[in-house]
C-alpha cells in the first residue's frame, strides 16, 4: 500500500498517541529541525518544493499562499495562523480521522507552519459537533506546552507561538475562510471581499494564514524527509498522500490513506471493495457534494487536482459519495440543495433565493408534480447561480452536482414528469 506518513500512528481504536509515545515515535522532531537549523524561508521554500496543494477542497499550492505574508521586521504583528477544522462539506470525514486520532500531529504541523510565517498566535476552528476531537486536541495542547513546543521561546529558540482552541458555532458558511475569520471574530459569519486576501489582511486585519487540517499535518513530514521523498509519495503530478473517502452502498464504506494519484476505480473496488450486492454503480461526487457527478466513462481517472477537471468535476475534499442505481438521482439533487438552501448565509440573492427555489423545483419534481419546463428553469439556475454571479463558492459549489446530474440522469427527471411521481417510491417499479 505504500508509505502513510499522516495516518501511520492511527491506531484501530483511535486512541491516540499521547506526548511521550508521539515523541517516541518521531513526533515533534520537525520542530526541532525547524527552529534550529533552518531559517523561516527555508521552510517556505522546502513546502513550496514539495508540491504540497491544500486538502480544503480548492487545492491551493500551500508554499505559494505562505509567499504572500508579509515577513520581515516591517511586516505588521501579530500574523496569525488559523486552522480549517469545520469539516461540514457533506460526505467529508477525513480531518476528523486526523483530529481524534492523532491530535499532537496537526499542532506538530501548526508550530512549523507558523514559524515559517512568523505568527505568534495560532486557532484551532473547530466544528461544534466534533466534541471529542476538542477533548483530544485541549489535551495534547496542554502537553505540548508543558514541554515547550507551544508558548514563549519554544525549545529555547527565539520563537514563540500560542495555541487556542475554538468551538464554532456549526454552520456550512463558517468554512468558507474569510466567513471563518469573521466567525472567529465574533461577527456574523459572512463572507468577506477578496482582495484584500487574508495572508495580507486577515483576523483582526493581520496578515493569517487559514489552512486546512489534512493540509498542515503533511508539513511535519515534509520538514523531517525533504520534498522529492513527499513527492515521491504520489503516483501523479500532484505530492504527497491524500486520505480518500467513499460512502454509499458500497462493501466497505471508509477512509484510506493512499498515494496522491490513486485512480477512482482503484480506490472504489479494492479498498471500498466494490458495490453491495443487489447495487450498480451510477455515478459518484469526487470530493464531497460540492463537486459535479463522475459517472462510469471517469473511473479510470486518477484522483488528484491535475487530473478530476479531465472529467468536468473537481478534487475537492477527496471523500467520494456513489450514488448507486435504486436511489433516485432527482431526490439525490433535492437533498443536496436542500442543504445548500439552509446553509446560504443570505447575504447576496442569486444564492439566498434561487437556491430554495432550486430546492423547491426538485421537490415538485419528485412529488410528482414537475413540468417539462422545470428541467430547462434548472438548466438555468446552474448558469444564474454559477461562478461569479455570487460572493462566495458556496452557490456555484451548490450548482456543481445539479449541473451534472442534470446532464448525465436527465432521462430520471423526464420520467417523474410523464409517469407524474416518483419512479422510485416504495412500491414503484424502478
Ligand atoms: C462554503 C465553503 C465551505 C468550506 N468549508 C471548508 C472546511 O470545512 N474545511 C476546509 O479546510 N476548507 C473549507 N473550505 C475552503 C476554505 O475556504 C479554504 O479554501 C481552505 O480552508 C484553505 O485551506 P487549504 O489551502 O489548506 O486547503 C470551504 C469553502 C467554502 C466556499
Ligand atoms: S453565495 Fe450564498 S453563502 Fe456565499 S455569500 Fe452569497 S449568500 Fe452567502
Amino acid at each position: 500500500m505504500g508509505e502513510q506518513p499522516l495516518t501511520r500512528n492511527i491506531r484501530p481504536n483511535a486512541e491516540p498517541l499521547w506526548l511521550a509515545e508521539y515523541e517516541k515515535a518521531g513526533g515533534y522532531e520537525s520542530v526541532r529541525k525547524a527552529l534550529r537549523t533552518m531559517a523561516p524561508q527555508e521552510v517556505q521554500k522546502l513546502v513550496t518544493d514539495s508540491g504540497l496543494r491544500g486538502r480544503g477542497g480548492a487545492g491551493f499550492p500551500t508554499g505559494r499562499k505562505w509567499s504572500f505574508v508579509p515577513m520581515g521586521p516591517d511586516a505588521p504583528r501579530p500574523k496569525y495562523l488559523v486552522v480549517n477544522a469545520d469539516e461540514m462539506e457533506p460526505g467529508t470525514f477525513k480531518d476528523r480521522l486526523l483530529l481524534e486520532g492523532d491530535p499532537h500531529q496537526m499542532i506538530e504541523g501548526m508550530i512549523v507552519s507558523a514559524y515559517a510565517i512568523q505568527a505568534n498566535v495560532g486557532y484551532i476552528f473547530l466544528r461544534w459537533e466534533y466534541r471529542l476531537a476538542a477533548e483530544r486536541l485541549r489535551k495534547a495542547i496542554a502537553e505540548a506546552r508543558s514541554h515547550v513546543y507551544l508558548g514563549r521561546h519554544i525549545l529555547g529558540s527565539d520563537f514563540c507561538f500560542e495555541l487556542y482552541l475554538h468551538t464554532s458555532a456549526g454552520r456550512y458558511i463558517c468554512g468558507e475562510e474569510t466567513a471563518l475569520l469573521n466567525a472567529l471574530e465574533g461577527k456574523r459569519a459572512i463572507p468577506r471581499s477578496k482582495p484584500p486576501f487574508p495572508q495580507v489582511v486577515g483576523l483582526w486585519g493581520k496578515p493569517t494564514i487559514v489552512q486546512n487540517v489534512e493540509t498542515l499535518c503533511n508539513i511535519p513530514h515534509i520538514i523531517v524527509h525533504g520534498a522529492e521523498w513527499y513527492r515521491g509519495l504520489a503516483r501523479g503530478k500532484d505530492g504527497g498522500t491524500k486520505i480518500y473517502g467513499v460512502s454509499g452502498k458500497v462493501k466497505r464504506p471508509g477512509a484510506w490513506e493512499l498515494p496522491m494519484g490513486t485512480p477512482i476505480r482503484e480506490i472504489l473496488e479494492e479498498h471500498a471493495g466494490g458495490m453491495r450486492d443487489g447495487f450498480a454503480f451510477r455515478g459518484l461526487l469526487p470530493g464531497g457534494a460540492s463537486t459535479a457527478l463522475l459517472v462510469d466513462e471517469h473511473l479510470d481517472l486518477p484522483m488528484d487536482f491535475e487530473s478530476i477537471p479531465r472529467g468536468g468535476s473537481r478534487m475537492g475534499t477527496g471523500t467520494m459519495i456513489v450514488l448507486d442505481d435504486r436511489a433516485c438521482p432527482v431526490g439525490f439533487a433535492q437533498n443536496l440543495e436542500h442543504f445548500f438552501a439552509q446553509e446560504s448565509c443570505g447575504w447576496c440573492t442569486p444564492c439566498w433565493e434561487g437556491l430554495s427555489w432550486t430546492e423547491r423545483i426538485l421537490q415538485n419534481l419528485e412529488d410528482g408534480q414537475g413540468r417539462m419546463e422545470d428541467i430547462d428553469l434548472l438548466a438555468a439556475h446552474t448558469k444564474l447561480i454559477g461562478p461569479g454571479r455570487t460572493f462566495c463558492a458556496l452557490a456555484p459549489g451548490a450548482m456543481d452536482p445539479l449541473q451534472s446530474i442534470l446532464k448525465y440522469c436527465r432521462a430520471d427527471f423526464e420520467r417523474h414528469i410523464h409517469e407524474k411521481r416518483c419512479p422510485r417510491v416504495a412500491g414503484a417499479p424502478a
